[in-house]
């Protein structure tokens, strides 16, 4: 069956992925693309979608993008910087300034099917430096924008329209929940405007994927690592399902960065969803270890768990006669797009389904991914449909290469690059940041992302009491305004300290049990106090940085909220549960403070490395 869909440009940010989702929910396919990709990728498409930018503006190279697609005789709409362009490209003009950001009123000045079912003024989010303000010949102002509850212009042309050319732009974003009907917008787009069937839901992607599954493997077999997290978990009930138990090899491997228990609970959980027929389990931490030894630099350190992977697997693929099979992988959408997917962006972080290992067998058809078209929250939704208990489908996600992204590792050199720039500009917020307050530069460094771009960065360490939301601002001043830092936490031990060092430390057994230890205390922390499930993930990662001479290891929790684990933000914990956190973490031995991360994504990742 083909189904009617849509394509969402992903002009950078995550504005593409919510959109993509927005429309999906209405059972429409939707497929981002990139703005350079060749007009053929359009091919197919019953409408496209221009999504904002966090960083564009309409001037100066970033307007470049195949504009080819303005030829095509199908429905386009655009949001923010995609309305900009919409506007310009048709003899509208658009110029720097008349920022709004925030919420704003939407007042309809003539009635248009974009806006069917809605009021004569709706709340809408705005977030734009530069602004529409003329429009060509063939478009129509539909409606401008007030502050809230005010009715005076802020802004002309905040939404426009070309029935003619079948052309429209919104100057807020319609995908946010702050624009309190957007769904509504884009469903008036999708289902009427492009005329698209929804036709796409998750009981015939279950048959279409499966027919797809069957057709590629043909009388083959498939062989699928588990970790046990979500992914290749419903990867592997699907496949199950579709090729039946006994063409499907499973293999778990404790690659000895899990966390503590786990490869036993995920070993029982596959046996009791009937999985256990071709289950095969190793223990391959020594060679994840030999690998990992002496390797202090994330890129290398996320190389080398995923080029063991491939060859572990390879040997006991040849160990357990499954060579032939053809690999399966619990790749989902985003994983697709953020390594080297984007071809604006470098890479932010090394995916381990795309080492490039795997990558050459992906272009030679020799990997099955049923949940490459997926985001987390349909791999969730699909789960659950195919039987998975609750926990397991709503379990928090873990990384491929584990422990291996929580446990940072250092040759004990100090490392102040770019301190004589930071320190000055720390100072200033420093002053203005309230007397009980310290900042102190870390000397090491740790992965995040700016502008769409990895950034190994300095954290910064916020010591001393104050309420959470004016830590949040602090933290927020320091990462937003000080050049070389990407990431703020908050000691949980109290005063600042008096001595740093940075210790010369490695992936071993010992600290990655440290770890798991750590991990467990918190995770269990979450369940007791009610709020696992409230909220998207919480890793727990252990630096060498000596406080005050007490231990080794630093100790950070990093409790986040999310939608698509695209952006977060932090999550405040319940001060009883930090409090006992504190006191459970700060009495393990080689632990010698503890801290908790208040950056949002971007720019810090939510892994440290
Ligand atoms: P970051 O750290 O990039 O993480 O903000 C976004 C989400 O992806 C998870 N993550 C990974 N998952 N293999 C995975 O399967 C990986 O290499 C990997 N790196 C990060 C991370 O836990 C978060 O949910």
């Amino acid at each position: 069956m083909t189904h009617d869909k849509i394509a969402v440009v992903d002009f950078g940010g995550q504005y593409a992925h919510l959109i993509a989702t927005k429309v999906r929910r209405l059972h429409v396919l939707a497929e981002i693309r990139q703005p350079d990709d060749p007009i053929e990728a359009f091919a197919g498409f019953k409408g496209i979608i221009l999504s904002g930018s966090p960083s564009l503006s309409a001037f100066g190279e970033d307007d470049v993008y195949t504009k080819a697609i303005y030829d095509l005789d199908i429905p386009i709409l655009g949001f923010c910087f995609g309305h900009q362009e919409i506007a310009k490209h048709y003899g509208g003009a658009v110029v720097h300034g008349g920022r709004e950001w925030g919420y704003a009123d939407l007042h309809l000045t003539s009635p248009h099917r974009l806006f069917d079912g809605l009021a004569a003024v709706e709340q809408v989010w705005m977030s734009h430096y530069d602004s529409v303000t003329a429009i060509g010949p063939d478009f129509v102002e539909l409606g401008y924008s007030s502050l809230p509850g005010e009715s005076a212009v802020q802004h002309r042309y905040a939404a426009i329209a070309s029935d003619a050319l079948r052309r429209y732009g919104f100057q807020f974003h319609a995908e946010v929940d702050d624009t309190l009907h957007g769904s509504e917008m884009i469903a008036n787009f999708v289902l009427g405007i492009c005329g698209c069937r929804p036709s796409w839901t998750m009981e015939q992607f279950i048959a279409a994927e499966m027919a797809k599954v069957r057709d590629q493997v043909g009388d083959g077999s498939v062989f699928l690592l588990v970790s046990g997290g979500v992914d290749s978990t419903v990867a592997a009930v699907l496949l199950g399902k579709a090729l039946g138990p006994e063409r499907l090899s499973l293999l778990h491997i404790d690659n000895g960065l899990m966390r503590r228990g786990e490869s036993q609970a995920v070993l029982t959980m596959l046996r009791e969803l009937g999985l256990g027929a071709q289950l095969n389990f190793v223990d391959a931490s020594d060679d994840f270890l030999a690998a990992l030894a002496g390797l202090t630099e994330p890129e290398a350190k996320r190389r080398a768990i995923g080029d063991t992977f491939v060859r572990v697997f390879e040997r006991e693929a040849l160990r357990l006669g499954i060579a032939e099979h053809l690999l399966a992988q619990g790749t989902i959408y985003p994983d697709t797009i953020e390594t080297g997917g984007t071809k604006r962006a470098d890479t932010i972080k090394t995916h381990h389904n795309r080492v490039p290992i795997i990558q050459e067998m992906i272009d030679a058809g020799k990997v099955v991914e049923p949940l490459a078209e997926l985001y987390k929250v349909e791999v969730r939704e699909l789960g659950e449909k195919l039987g998975l208990r609750h926990d397991a489908v709503w379990r928090h996600p873990f990384p491929g290469p584990g422990l291996g992204v929580r446990l940072l590792c250092s040759t004990g050199r100090e490392d102040r690059e770019g301190f004589h720039e930071v320190e000055p500009a720390l100072a200033v917020v420093a002053a203005g940041a309230g007397a009980g307050l310290r900042l102190t530069v870390l000397p090491f460094r740790s992965v995040g992302v700016k502008a769409d771009l990895r950034a190994y960065e300095h954290p910064v360490m916020i010591s001393g009491d104050s309420d959470w939301e004016d830590l949040l601002r602090v933290a927020g001043t320091v990462y937003k305004t000080v050049p070389g830092i990407n990431r703020c936490i908050w000691n949980l031990g109290g005063a600042a300290p008096e001595t740093l060092r940075v210790l010369a430390a490695t992936m071993t057994r010992e600290r990655l049990d440290l770890l798991r230890e750590a991990d467990a205390i918190v995770m269990d922390g979450l369940r007791r106090h009610g709020i696992y499930h409230e909220i998207w993930q919480c890793p727990t990662v252990l630096v060498p940085l000596e406080i005050d001479g007490r231990g080794r290891e630093l100790v950070i929790l990093r409790p986040i909220n999310s939608e698509r684990g695209m952006t977060a933000t932090p999550y405040r914990l319940p001060d009883a549960l930090l409090g006992e956190l504190r006191e459970a973490l700060l009495a393990l031995e080689g632990v010698s403070g503890l801290a908790l991360d208040l950056t949002t994504k971007p720019p810090g990742t939510i892994e440290w490395e």
